[in-house]
Formats: C-alpha cells, sequence, structure tokens
C-alpha cells in the first residue's frame, strides 16, 4: 500500500465513523480511500481501481463524474445553489416535480421532498397516518409490512423494517407494526409457481387485514425485489392482489421504489410491471443518478385534498432543511434527461438479457443456488461453509478489481448502466473465480 492510500485511510478510521460497520473490523480488513471515480470506476490513491458493481450503494445510473450530469450541475450552480422551500419555489424543483408526476404511474401529481431514503419513508408513514387523522378515522394508526422488509434505518422506517440485525437493538423504541409473509418466489414448493407464492402470500394479507383493516393506516411493500435483506425477488401478482385488498379495506398502499425506482428491475418502476397504482410512491438513490442526497414522495390527489384546508394543523407540517435542494433537483433532472434521450430502459432490455448470458456460467455453478434476475439486478446464493462468507469475499472482490458487497451468504450484481458487456464479462468471470474458492 503506498503512502496515499495509508495515510486516507488512517485518518479516516481516527476522524470518521463509518455507516453500518462494526469500526474494529477495520483493524484487520482496510477501508478503501477512493481518489476519483470514472464511469464504472472507482480509483484509489495508488493507482489500483475497482469497477463498481453495486452502484455505490444503489444509487449509481450512469456513471461515476457523469459529464452530461456534471454539465448540468454547473450550470446550476452559478444559478442557485438552494433555497428553502417553505414559502418559496425555483424553477428545477418545479420542473422536476411535473416530470416525475408524468413518468409515474396515472395519479401522482403531488411530490414531497426529503433528503435520503429513510426520510421518504418517514414521510409516507406520517402521511399515510396523519391523511386518516384529517379525514376522521383517528384510529387507523397502525401499519403492514412484509417479511425481510427494508425500509430504510430512522425510529419510523425502521419500525417497517423486518431485518433483525438492524432492528433488534433499538426495539424498545420501536412502534409495533404487524408483519404479513413476504411472497418469497424462492419458497415455492414443488411444482409451485412464482404466482402461486404470490397468491399465497396475498391470501394471507387478506386474511390479516380482514381481521385489522379498522386499525390499519397503510401497508408499505418493496415492489417486486426487497433488496437489503438479501435480494428477494417476487411474482407481480403479489402487487396486483395488495392493491386490490388495500382498496377493498381502506388500507393506503405505500411502494417503496427507493431501490426498484429507475429502471432497476427493467421497467421506470416496480409499480408498472403489476400495472397498479400506489397512493404513495417512494423514490431516492437513482433519482439524482448517484449524485445528490433527495428523495420524493408522490402522492395523489385524494390524499392532498385530506390536507388542504384553513387551519394549519391540517397542513403536513414536515421538513427538512434542504427539502427539495436545487442542485440535487438539477441533477435528478439531468438524469431524466438522459433516461429520454438515450432511451434507456429499452437499451437496458438488450442489456440485461445480455449480461444474462454472460453469466450464464455463474449460474451453472455447482455451488451457486437460486440465480434469479429482476430486470437490472442479477443474485444468488453462494452454497459455502464460510461463517465470513460476506467479509471474506468482499476482500476476494477488492483483491480481483470487483467491488461486491455481498448479504450473508447472497451475492448480486446491481451495477450502473453504463456497464460493457465486456466489463460485465470480466465482473462474472472474477466473480466465478471467487465462487469456486468459497
Ligand atoms: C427499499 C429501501 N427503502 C429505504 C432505504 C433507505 O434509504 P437511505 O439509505 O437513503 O436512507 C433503502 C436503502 O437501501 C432501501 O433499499
Amino acid at each position: 500500500m503506498t503512502e496515499g492510500n495509508r495515510e486516507w485511510l488512517e485518518r479516516s478510521r481516527r476522524a470518521v465513523w463509518h455507516p453500518c460497520t462494526q469500526m474494529k473490523a477495520h483493524e484487520t480488513l482496510p477501508l478503501v480511500p477512493i481518489a476519483h471515480g470514472a464511469g464504472a470506476w472507482l480509483h484509489d490513491f495508488d493507482g489500483r481501481r475497482y469497477l463498481d458493481a453495486v452502484s455505490s450503494w444503489w444509487v449509481n445510473l450512469f456513471g461515476h463524474a457523469n459529464p452530461r450530469i456534471n454539465t448540468a450541475l454547473a450550470a446550476q450552480l452559478s444559478a442557485l445553489e438552494h433555497v428553502m422551500l417553505a414559502g418559496f419555489t425555483h424553477r428545477p424543483v418545479v420542473e422536476l416535480s411535473e416530470r416525475l408526476s408524468a413518468l409515474a404511474p396515472g395519479g401522482l401529481g403531488h411530490a414531497f421532498y426529503g433528503s435520503d431514503g429513510a426520510c421518504a419513508t418517514e414521510i409516507a408513514l406520517k402521511m399515510a397516518f396523519h391523511f386518516w387523522q384529517n379525514r376522521d378515522r383517528p384510529e387507523k394508526t397502525g401499519f403492514v409490512a412484509l417479511a425481510g422488509s427494508y425500509h430504510g434505518e430512522t425510529l419510523g422506517a425502521l419500525a417497517v423494517t423486518d431485518v433483525a440485525l438492524f432492528r433488534d437493538t433499538y426495539a424498545p423504541l420501536l412502534n409495533r407494526n404487524a408483519i404479513v409473509p413476504c411472497p418469497d418466489a424462492r419458497t415455492a414448493g414443488p411444482g409451485e409457481t412464482p404466482r402461486e407464492v404470490a397468491a399465497r402470500a396475498a391470501a394471507a394479507l387478506e386474511a390479516h387485514l380482514a381481521r385489522h383493516h379498522a386499525t390499519t393506516a397503510a401497508l408499505i411493500v418493496e415492489p417486486l425485489v426487497q433488496g437489503a435483506s438479501g435480494m428477494t425477488m417476487y411474482d407481480a401478482h403479489y402487487l396486483v392482489r395488495a392493491r386490490e385488498l388495500c382498496t377493498r379495506y381502506d388500507v393506503l398502499f405505500i411502494a417503496d421504489e427507493i431501490m426498484t425506482g429507475f429502471g432497476r428491475t427493467g421497467t421506470l418502476f416496480a409499480c408498472e410491471q403489476a400495472g397498479v397504482v400506489p397512493d404513495f410512491l417512494c423514490l431516492s438513490k437513482g433519482l439524482t443518478g448517484g449524485y445528490l442526497p433527495l428523495s420524493c414522495v408522490l402522492t395523489t390527489d385524494p390524499v392532498y385534498a385530506a390536507f388542504y384546508a384553513d387551519e394549519l394543523a391540517r397542513g403536513f407540517l414536515h421538513s427538512h432543511s434542504y427539502t427539495g435542494n436545487a442542485l440535487a433537483c438539477r441533477a435528478a433532472l439531468a438524469v431524466l434527461d438522459i433516461f429520454a434521450e438515450d432511451d434507456v430502459i429499452a437499451a437496458n432490455r438488450a442489456r440485461a438479457r445480455r449480461w444474462a448470458a454472460l453469466a450464464a456460467p455463474l449460474a451453472a455453478h455447482p455451488r451457486v443456488r437460486n440465480f434469479r434476475r429482476t430486470g437490472m439486478i442479477l443474485a444468488f446464493e453462494v452454497d459455502t461453509q464460510r461463517a465470513d462468507f460476506a467479509r471474506w469475499c468482499f476482500a476476494e472482490g477488492l483483491a480481483r478489481e470487483l467491488l461486491l458487497r455481498p448479504i450473508g451468504r447472497t451475492l448480486y450484481f446491481m451495477p450502473p448502466y453504463i456497464l460493457t458487456d465486456d466489463e460485465f464479462g470480466l465482473l462474472a468471470g472474477r466473480t466465478l473465480e471467487i465462487v469456486d474458492r468459497a
């Protein structure tokens, strides 16, 4: 390791408390100091590079230091960096709201902004709760989430997250919400199709709502793919049934597309594959192409109308200082321009098929289980005895110029869309070497 890398990782260990990390682990597993990024590659201070196969926590869509997003941001910098959004407005936030609403499933015409993904979850939960208060149904306070759900790590979001490692320590601080079965396609019995698994899970949701709808404010789901609990994939039929049940039982439907949005599942939004319109659509991550923190909750006329009144307290009195930040909105507009100009969704369809073909030897490896793909996300479990697989695999990846970040024994690829076939071939080939040694 050169002085450059060593200096930055030591200074970082002393001064920076890193997220989602047992800091002591960095006594043996060094941090990776990144000097610059270009396309799908991250470069450290001593000239090594890493292929960003996880899009830097699923945010990057069009590569690091993307010239088109850079240009848009530079132009915005000289016009307006930020202004508070209470009492003020600006061009990027208006244009972005109009364009998101035109692109989202029909009828989601009101955009409320936050910064990180968890802010969007908090906004949707609070709005759903407050909606029923304003509608004189104060008993509707509960939420329903799916087994294995992940909606963020602030206290409200954690209360609808079902990942024990993140949740259990804070359990006494969290509201109790209901967890219903997940339609995980891997749980299919012999001869059972993913659609039948979805129907089975929907029947459990129906039984729950039949009993508890009077006290339930909303159902929250990650449409088609549950990311953080291990890239659990399920059939769109579940979303169709969940939408029907929510409508029938007067329960609001929150689609958390913080990870699945912006093309990850093959369509711009995962909900499109089920033809459903949620009451709340939560967006973040890819929204700014991985440039700046921005999140957004889109909602419907009836929800908006329930808050529109003469009394201040009936309004949605929620805010963050950087709500609707002009630079972040401008980055998001540049991302939407790229989607339109490059017909990204159509190009991705062909790209995903080529990636699946390049990953075929990996899918056929005797240690690989449940190889699966939804759109631009590929995932599989590795059959290994290594208790430290995730950590070991991360280090093996770095040694082969790959940024891989397994979740337990689940390995997945969620790279930026600009990855070339050669780069994907390199990713699949070097991952195969790692799986071989697992
Ligand atoms: C589905 C989903 N919801 C919410 C979040 C939280 O987003 P953030 O980490 O930006 O707070 C994530 C992050 O991974 C996510 O995948």
